[in-house]
């Protein structure tokens, strides 16, 4: 059966943790996954903007022996030149595995439904488990690295501040349940997760001996944790009303007083770009809490982690 990982519960607890271990050996040794030798091409398919994933999957499918053909999705007009479907059944016959960034959820979905090899998610308006694995890896590096048996950070704990109804904090809900975390989001009332995702989170939570819990006070959800993230508060596609998704969040940015609520030790994690000024402040970017370059980093050692674990499922 082709696997994929359309959302960060397409790996249960044990997978999840032997790509995150996977991941830290690639970091040690760059060259020592051979999965797209041929070269074998994989599409990386972009309709939204892109940095940190262009870049680090190109690298990492050129990395393991394989040719990353990467398209503008513009151009392609997936779902609106020619269906999903159709586009689905042209590069499912010619490529190895399918990277996509869309809006829709269901459109990546349909994709994987149809295309006959593996499809990534490389972010959508509900989710992001590329970078949710990339986060759950750098927390491991910070916090005395994975668990010898069972779910990868059992016990570990991270607080998301911010817009809790877009893809970042549904993405943590579900990772961090998988690996066994303490996961908390701090979000105002009107912003809310998903119910679905929540609910699927909880779930995943009870088996994994993690848990999961929204607060509206963003001191109580950061207090004591190992890890604080936030993200922008005007995700891609949402441009036209960044004037009202400011006043909002306020109370939520990640500064100095916030971040003396976490432990001591906590490090800061942001998917980037980042607003300074806006949901986080230049000084804890800055600051050696700060861990997001080492982060983005990471997105390349467990990206190629997911390919060579869905090649060899394949
Ligand atoms: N929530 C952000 C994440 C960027 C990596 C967005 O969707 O734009």
């Amino acid at each position: 059966m082709t696997r994929h990982f359309r959302t960060d519960d397409d790996l249960t607890s044990a997978e999840q943790h032997r790509v995150l271990s996977r991941a830290l050996e690639l970091k040690v040794d760059r060259f020592a996954s051979t999965a797209l030798a041929g070269p074998e091409s994989v599409a990386v398919i972009f309709d939204k903007p892109t940095l940190r994933t262009q870049v680090s999957f190109a690298t990492g499918i050129a990395e393991m022996g394989g040719y990353p053909l990467v398209l503008d999705g513009r151009l392609a007009g997936i779902g609106r030149r020619e269906s999903v479907a159709d586009v689905a059944r042209v590069i499912g016959r010619q490529v190895r595995a399918i990277v996509w960034r869309t809006f829709a959820q269901a459109d990546l979905e349909e994709m994987a439904d149809v295309a006959q090899v593996p499809v990534i998610n490389a972010l959508t308006d509900q989710l992001h488990p590329c970078q949710g694995l990339a986060d759950l890896v750098t927390v491991a590096e910070h916090t005395g690295g994975l668990a010898a048996d069972g779910p990868a950070l059992a016990g570990r704990s991270l607080a998301y501040v911010g817009d809790g109804s877009n893809n970042m904090a549904h993405t943590y809900l579900l990772a961090g349940a998988v690996a066994g975390m303490d996961v908390r989001i701090g979000t105002p009332p009107a912003f809310q997760p998903e119910a679905r995702i929540l609910a699927r989170a909880e779930q995943i939570a009870r088996g994994s001996g993690g848990s999961v819990s929204v607060h509206t006070d963003p001191v109580a959800a950061v207090r004591g944790v190992d890890a604080v993230a936030t993200d922008t508060w005007v995700s891609m596609g949402q441009e036209d009303q960044a004037d009202q998704r400011e006043a909002p969040f306020r109370r939520y940015q990640l500064n100095a007083d916030l971040l003396a609520a976490a432990s001591p030790s906590a490090i800061v994690l942001h998917c980037l770009p980042a607003y300074r000024g806006k949901e986080i402040t230049a000084d804890v970017l800055e600051s050696e809490a700060s861990v997001v370059w080492q982060e983005a980093e990471n997105r390349l050692h467990v990206q190629k982690a997911v390919l060579e674990f869905l090649v060899g499922e394949a």
